[in-house]
């Protein structure tokens, strides 16, 4: 019987770009959609913006939109990320829709009615000039033990003393610089301290199977954390201002972002169903029939930082919300992506832009094939690696995979007018590769992925063994031969068409462009058990070319213009540490009139364009409030341009403008850089700066 799988990937913010860890979890995640439509299980794959709470309000607000504006801007830059990559979601929603309000509005008051709701007064910092209370993030003092100066409210990044905001000295916040008062609130929590949410856990926890054993048991430590560490309940309400889903029959009362974010697989679900696409993929219930089904199969991916989240609140909520809601069946957590060893940052995901690689011209498939070879069903990071990818694109790819084809396609079309014999073929090796088929595939199941691979490109060792031992391109020279080099070439041709139908999950155009040569329908998973005879083929094209290292400078390019590369470990430059700052001392110094001398302003760039015919340059529009100003800025190879429209910077607003080019350059945004890379990073003020303030 095939399978009903209603699968996610985690719903990222809706405040910037897709980074590359978004789309090293999408590859995961589509790599086994894609497995499990081939096999003939009916998936339906949802994403979503996850598009509430505090910092896409401020965001929005420092940015001069509406939080609904940001919130659609970002939206709208998603599919350039999801259609470049090949991620074959079955839709997208957003967590800010009509019905992601009603259905966390619903499990809001179902969890209130079984009793799992109770009210507390919680004392907290407020704003008295931005007129909000203030998460942790957005309070900055003196450490109450080394006395290091703007240290966050809850730990000291010099000393590592971890305490409350409210032990902070001359505590100010981030948000206005003013001095927060504390105040008192009603909050309302999510008793998840209750009897019956921890024996609930419990069981889901250790049902086998369910989620992998490292996961089990981080959660099942938090679950039987004592004292401090205890299971406490789960504040769930935010104090207006904010953005987010009103709590129901109370007045300024937002539920917080985690409540509402998840129950966003829910909405997109159920915006699927309403908008007719369920049924297109042929599902015929509705939504509340397909959720209450316990054959249908709910699975959640994440990534390693949100499994308190998904395997404690979530499972809890439905458990507690009822029918139709039902626990999920299995939450799959995955490591996240290096660079060369090094950790990269969650909101910036700086290193490897995923669009710069599109914009580059590198084959989408290219990554995910490398993604998916270092995967396994382990919550362990994964690294990427330039030199390891141009080796392992190149070696296994080219040099294993698509040379078998490339070795004997032409002399079947050039010997046997490009038909494959009617056999029978007597061959072990594709009688192995066939029987290979199961084992593959229950590494794709389990999320091998890189097991499966293994396996897969071992066979293509095999193969082209073969091709070497009978030596094709020697049979063609003498017509005596034909016999043995037609059986070669469709042994080989054969082999070709299996491998490819098990890299299929991960390669879906290369599998269709060898589908239009072998001229066959779409390959599903049981063609496995049967070859390819007696069928006429296409003429061979190049099926898919080399990495070039020249590829892999455009894409961590630096400024400096020297070939030398940006990226940790790149191959022109191989492991750039973060280049020293140069002495302080050979700046010199200046009088503060000198320092006046420089009108520095903040700025928001409105518009960011490539400059045609020039490498490293990019051409920022900026506004400064009472105008707009043109500068030409060498930062190309650090940013893609869509990600900076809206941002604000800091701009030197009285340089003479200087004729270039391709254009006048009215002024200079400020960067840092190293000596030597890597990289630059543009200057940005906090947020509640204005454009056309000055900097002082
Ligand atoms: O950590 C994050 O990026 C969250 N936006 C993930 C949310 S997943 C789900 F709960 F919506
Ligand atoms: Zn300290």
């Amino acid at each position: 019987m095939p399978r009903t799988l209603f699968v996610t990937s985690a719903l990222p913010y809706a405040n910037g770009p897709l980074h590359i860890g978004h789309i090293m979890e999408y590859i995961q995640v589509d790599t086994w959609v894609r497995f499990q439509r081939l096999r003939g299980n009916a998936v339906h794959f949802m994403g979503a913006d996850d598009a509430h709470g505090a910092p896409i309000m401020l965001k929005a607000e420092a940015e001069g939109i509406t939080p609904e504006q940001l919130v659609a801007r970002v939206a709208a830059d998603r599919p350039k990320y999801l259609q470049g990559f090949h991620i074959s979601f079955d839709h997208w929603h957003s967590t800010h829709s009509p019905e992601n309000t009603a259905l966390s509005q619903d499990v809001y008051r179902r969890l209130k009615a079984a009793g799992l709701i109770c009210v507390k007064p919680v004392e907290q910092f407020y704003d008295p000039v931005k007129k909000m209370f203030l998460a942790d993030r957005y309070i900055k003092g003196e450490c109450p033990n080394c006395h290091s100066k703007d240290q966050y409210g809850d730990a000291c990044e010099v000393c590592s003393t971890v305490y409350s905001p409210t032990d902070l000295i001359n505590p100010y916040s981030t948000l206005s610089g003013a001095k927060p008062e504390l105040r008192t609130s009603d909050h309302f929590f999510f008793r998840l301290s209750d009897p019956r949410c921890v024996a609930f856990l419990k069981e889901w926890l250790e049902t086998p199977g369910r989620l992998q054993p490292q996961v089990v048991n981080k959660a099942k430590e938090w679950l039987s954390g004592t004292g401090d560490k205890a299971l406490g309940d789960w504040d769930v309400s935010r104090d207006a201002p904010y953005f987010g889903i009103e709590i129901p029959d109370a007045p300024g009362k937002y539920l917080y972002v985690w409540l509402d974010a998840p129950i966003g697989y829910l909405a997109a679900l159920k915006s699927y169903f309403e908008a007719g696409k369920a049924r297109a993929n042929g599902e015929p219930r509705t939504f509340e029939q397909f959720l209450a089904d316990p054959k249908v199969e709910q699975i959640h991916f994440i990534g390693k930082d949100i499994i308190y989240f998904h395997t404690l609140f979530w499972p809890a909520m439905l458990k507690f919300a009822g029918a139709p809601y039902k626990v999920p069946d299995h939450v799959y957590v995955h490591g996240h992506l290096t660079l060369s060893g090094d950790k990269m940052s969650k909101s910036r995901g700086t290193g490897l832009s995923p669009l710069r690689y599109l914009e580059v011209g590198m084959n989408p498939e290219w990554l995910r094939y490398y993604i998916v070879a270092k995967l396994n069903a382990n919550v362990e990071d994964i690294d990427f690696n330039p030199e390891d990818f141009i080796a392992r694109i190149n070696s296994d790819l080219i040099g294993k995979y698509v040379n078998i084809a490339s070795r004997t396609a032409g002399f079947v079309n050039r010997h046997f007018g490009g038909r494959l014999p009617a056999g029978p073929l007597e061959s072990p090796l594709l009688k192995d590769l066939q029987a290979a088929a199961p084992r593959i595939a229950e590494f794709y199941e389990q999320r091998e992925f890189g097991r499966a691979i293994r396996e897969i490109m071992g066979a293509a060792d095999v193969a082209n063994a073969y091709i070497a031992q009978h030596a094709p391109w020697d049979l063609a020279k003498d017509r005596a031969n034909d016999a043995q080099l037609e059986t070669v070439c469709a042994v080989s041709l054969n082999v070709f068409r299996l491998l490819t139908l098990y890299l299929k999950p991960v390669m879906p155009e290369l599998a269709r462009a060898v589908e239009a040569f072998l001229n066959i329908p779409p390959l599903k998973w049981d063609d496995a058990n049967h070859l390819l005879l007696d069928h006429k083929i296409n003429p061979y094209k190049h099926l898919m070319t080399r990495v070039e290292a020249k590829q892999m400078d455009a894409l961590f390019g630096s400024l400096n213009g020297n070939g030398a590369t940006a990226a940790p470990g790149a191959p022109a430059a191989p492991a750039a540490a973060p280049a020293p700052a140069a002495a302080l001392a050979d700046a010199g110094t200046i009088s503060i009139d000198d320092f006046r001398k420089v009108d520095l302003r903040v700025a928001r760039i409105v518009e960011a364009e490539h400059v045609e015919g020039a490498d490293k340059l990019l051409k920022l529009t900026l506004d400064l409030g009472t105008e707009t100003r043109t500068v030409f800025s060498g930062i190309k190879s650090a940013y893609d341009p869509a990600t900076l429209k809206g941002r604000l910077t800091v701009m030197v607003a009285n340089l003479t403008p200087r004729k270039m080019k391709f254009g006048v350059s009215q002024g200079m945004v400020l960067a840092a850089s190293g000596e030597d890379g890597p990289g630059v990073y543009l200057l940005e003020p906090d947020s509640g700066a204005a454009p056309g303030m000055r900097v002082t």
